[in-house]
């Protein structure tokens, strides 16, 4: 079992190491399925998200657990790229979650990177979050930069579904999941006033690489540099971080 103790209202779940946090993050999920069928997930892509759907992948297989009341939407997209690209946020979903899963096609919400009018889209994507009830639980990794979504440094509480421009170290870190092509420019994603809706976060950090930006977070002050700061005003949030994530925090709640 892992212990779980509190900095300030954060909950602080420790664990060995990402596959330990993928397995934590899926049993989480499965509990939550269990007293609510109908639940409205908020889903983010990236790196640290891969043990997560691998878990969920094997608690399906072993029939463990049901997806098919549950609906989902993913934070963000790329600008110009959707389903039919490979390099989308919505075919990492696909290719590592979705398609092995009894997720149906109707319940997964996706912002169109490819909208004529993003504006419109975006209006769009809340309403359509508001009439599934809005996010049950919001699952959340979080940039060296600390952004959440694609919600960079600048960004305000009140941000709302939006096009953004991706800052030079968000486009660096993505750099992986293009092999030809280079990572676009800008992007949607749904505000951090939107994110703070949901019912309850779980934000996760695996490596030395996101210590800094993790102890900002929760250390810092809360402000519009360190987009992730802003989860301190939502009253049910968890953070899951393996030991190299949690070392700067650790360093400084001694
Ligand atoms: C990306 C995504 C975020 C993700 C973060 C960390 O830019 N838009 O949703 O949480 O950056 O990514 P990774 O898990 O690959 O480190």
């Amino acid at each position: 079992m892992h212990s779980a103790t509190f900095i300030d209202n954060i909950k602080l779940i420790i664990v060995k190491d990402k596959n330990k946090g993928g397995e934590l993050v899926a049993s989480l999920i499965q509990h939550f399925l269990k007293y609510k069928k109908k639940s409205v997930f908020g889903l983010a892509t990236g790196e640290t998200m891969i043990p997560i759907y691998a878990n969920l992948k094997k608690l399906y297989r072993k029939r463990r657990i049901n997806f098919s009341y549950v609906k989902t939407f993913n934070l963000d997209e790329y600008i110009g790229l959707n389903i039919n690209d490979k390099e989308s946020l919505r075919r990492f979903m696909d290719t590592n979650f979705f398609d092995y899963v009894n997720i149906r096609k109707v319940n997964i919400g996706f912002l169109d990177g490819k909208a004529k009018d993003s504006k419109k889209e975006c209006k769009k994507y809340e309403k359509k979050i508001e009439g599934a009830g809005g996010i049950d639980l919001q699952i959340l990794g979080i940039g060296r930069d600390g952004h959440i979504g694609f919600n960079e440094p600048g960004s305000s509480i009140k941000s709302k579904t939006r096009k953004v421009k991706l800052s030079a170290t968000t486009k660096k870190d993505n750099k992986s999941f293009f092999k030809l092509s280079k990572v676009p420019d800008y992007a949607l994603t749904i505000g951090i006033s939107n994110i703070l809706q949901a019912k309850q976060i779980v934000l996760i950090a695996f490596g030395k690489n996101k210590s800094k930006a993790i102890n900002l977070a929760i250390n810092g002050k809360i402000s519009n540099k360190i987009p992730a700061s802003f989860l301190r005003k939502h009253p049910n949030v968890t953070l899951v971080l393996d030991k190299s994530a949690a070392s700067q925090l650790l360093k400084n709640n001694k």
